[in-house]
């Protein structure tokens, strides 16, 4: 095994009742003026953001609002979201959403702590010592940015996707109420167990390992892949919404790694992918994984074999998996994500990117450089 730092310190206010503790948690971390920060709508459709400003109101809690997020969050609305907070002294940030919410609130809280240009975070040229604090209402588990200490930003102006990874954007609280997610349409569904799912993985294909993170790791991959195709035929049972959920945040919060290397090769291929084709970040990653894992498998082929005993029933691993994506509705490779081949050229600008101009390797279990970047992006193209 190899040596670990475990850090995890968002509080979880988990289940039916838990949005009820939005006003004590946003005392107990400090708040004086919240910046309510959403989507696209659905929080206002379902009803919750309604009831988070009538909880604030009735608190006399004073907030404003940004609304806008969109899916792999753009750097423009977090330079908006600065500028207001700035102007209104907002000193505390309410991510009301998933995934993209949340990091283009951990933006905005970084920015607001800094002197500088934010994306200097996202571009390596600056290190964040201290952000905003960021509370969070999860309405799609999927990202696990609830408590992890991950940012990803697309800069909309250069069309870039990057991550910034430090402690201190963790979370203070995450509210999770399972029935938040029933509005769910099947494809976030899928798309957000999927991302489970390889947020495991990511962590569990390392040629170094603990029994007891294997157990977990094995547990939760079991059981996510279990839930998943139910809840697409129930997606109102609340114990399966329940599980998925509380899975995401396991899943992202360093737990399913402990004492192994986390390789995220595949997140990083992604990126590019997201950014090109303006695609969910998790249907890009089911678009790649089985073609990554083809490539890599000789690295270590007793670790896929534990795999295949322990989570798929003693299948092959790239078939299983393949199979798995298909019958929640997936993409399982680039033509099925985009519904055409990517271009010879499409594959160079992505290859390029993501090795920073063939400058920069990502991955640990096998680790890639443009070369094997072309070779994995190539497989998944055919
Ligand atoms: O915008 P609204 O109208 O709210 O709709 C959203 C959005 O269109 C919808 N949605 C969310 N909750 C809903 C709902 N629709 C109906 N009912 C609900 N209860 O779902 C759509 C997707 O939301 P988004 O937040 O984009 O999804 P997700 O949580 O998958 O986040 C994706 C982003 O997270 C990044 C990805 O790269 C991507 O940008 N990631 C962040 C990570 C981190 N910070 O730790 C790690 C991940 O690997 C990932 O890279
Ligand atoms: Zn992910």
């Amino acid at each position: 095994m190899t040596d670990f730092h475990y850090y995890t310190p968002s509080e979880i206010a988990f289940g039916k009742s838990s949005e009820d503790k939005l006003p004590s948690l946003l005392d107990k971390y400090g708040a004086h003026k919240v910046l309510v920060h959403y989507g696209g709508g659905s929080a206002e459709r379902s009803g919750l953001l309604p009831k988070l400003r009538t909880m604030l109101r009735d608190n006399a809690i004073p907030f404003v609002e940004l609304g806008g997020v969109v899916p792999n969050p753009q750097l423009s609305l977090v330079y908006k979201g600065i500028d207001l907070c700035r102007k209104e002294a907002v000193d505390f940030i309410l991510a009301v959403g998933g995934g993209s919410v949340i990091d283009s609130s951990k933006a905005i809280g970084y920015g607001l702590a800094y002197g500088g240009d934010v994306w200097d975070f996202f571009d390596a040229k600056a290190v964040p010592e201290k952000a905003v604090p960021v509370g969070v209402v999860l309405t799609i588990p999927a990202s696990g940015s609830e408590m992890s200490d991950s940012t990803v930003i697309t800069n909309d102006a250069l069309g870039l996707k990057r991550g910034c990874n430090s402690d201190v954007c963790r979370p203070k609280f995450a509210i999770m109420n399972p029935e938040r997610t029933f509005t769910l349409p099947a494809y976030q569904t899928a798309c957000g167990v999927t991302d489970i799912l390889m947020h495991t993985m990511e962590r569990y294909f390392s040629k170094t390992h603990m029994d007891i993170t294997d157990a977990i790791a094995e547990g939760l991959l079991r059981t996510v892949m279990d839930a998943g195709p139910k809840v697409l035929e129930n997606p109102s049972d609340y114990e399966l919404r329940a599980t998925i959920m509380w899975a995401g945040s396991l899943s992202h919060n360093g737990l399913t790694g402990c004492g192994g290397v986390s390789d995220f090769g595949t997140h990083r291929l992604e990126h590019e992918l997201s950014t090109m084709y303006g695609v969910a970040h998790d249907a890009g990653l089911a678009a790649l994984w089985c073609f990554w894992a083809q490539y890599v498998k000789d690295e270590d082929p007793e670790r896929f074999g534990q795999f295949s005993r322990n989570v798929l029933g003693g299948r092959e691993p790239v078939s299983a998996m393949r199979d798995f994506f298909h019958s929640i509705g997936m993409p399982a490779s680039i033509p099925e994500l985009i519904g055409r081949k990517a271009t010879a050229d499409e594959i160079e600008q992505m290859a390029m990117r993501c090795s920073r101009g063939g400058n920069f390797r990502v991955g640990k279990f096998k680790e890639l450089g443009k070369k094997e970047m072309l070779d994995i992006y190539n497989l998944a193209n055919q």
